[in-house]
């Protein structure tokens, strides 16, 4: 593969980054017993390193939503196509997710969950990107802000590619 591809995120500005949320999600749900829900594919080497660096241990669990087809951009109609496995109800939940763009998935998923009624409910995603939101979901852990771009590399991938690089880069046609 040697697809053009620009560097926008290096593995040090990762690692600090993720070093940084998780001592903020450390100091605010130490006491909670919260459960983290990655949201698959794209979120798993993001959800892998955070939890990691956490000073409590927390349980995991993974939906798996799809609203993409073959190409880059979010077709509105998202599925969920594997659902969570462990009850919410009265739990404290944070959602880790890659990347949010126009904010379709993020919204769904949020309505998705709350019919469980957990206590709370968060959102961590590693990166916002900004330009193409179309639905306000609150954002309540962010790794980093872009503008615009396609973007692969740390769990993040172009019709399944590119997905285990492990800095992040812009696509570039
Ligand atoms: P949204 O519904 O448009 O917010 O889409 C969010 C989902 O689209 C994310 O979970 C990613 O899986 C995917 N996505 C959005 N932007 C990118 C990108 O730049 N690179 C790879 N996947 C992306
Ligand atoms: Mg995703």
């Amino acid at each position: 593969m040697n697809e053009a591809k620009r560097l926008i995120i290096s593995r040090d500005d990762i690692a600090r980054r993720v070093r940084e949320l998780a001592a903020q999600i450390s100091k605010d749900y130490r006491a909670k017993d919260p459960i983290l829900v990655g949201i698959l594919k794209g979120a798993f080497i993001f959800l892998a390193d955070l939890v990691r660096e956490l000073d409590f241990p927390v349980e995991i669990d993974f939906v798996r939503l799809r609203s993409y087809g073959p190409g880059t951009t979010s077709s509105g109609d998202v599925r969920i196509t594997k659902d969570l496995e462990v009850p919410i109800k009265d739990r404290h939940v944070i959602i880790v997710e890659d990347i949010v763009d126009i904010g379709y998935t993020l919204h769904y998923l949020r309505e998705h969950l709350s019919l469980q009624h957990p206590l709370s409910l968060k959102v961590c995603c590693l990166i916002d990107k900004k330009e193409r939101r179309a639905v306000n979901v609150p954002l309540d852990y962010v790794g980093f802000t872009i503008e615009k771009g396609f973007l692969v590399g740390y769990g993040l991938d172009c019709g399944e590619k590119l997905r285990t690089l492990p800095e992040v880069y812009e696509l570039l046609d």
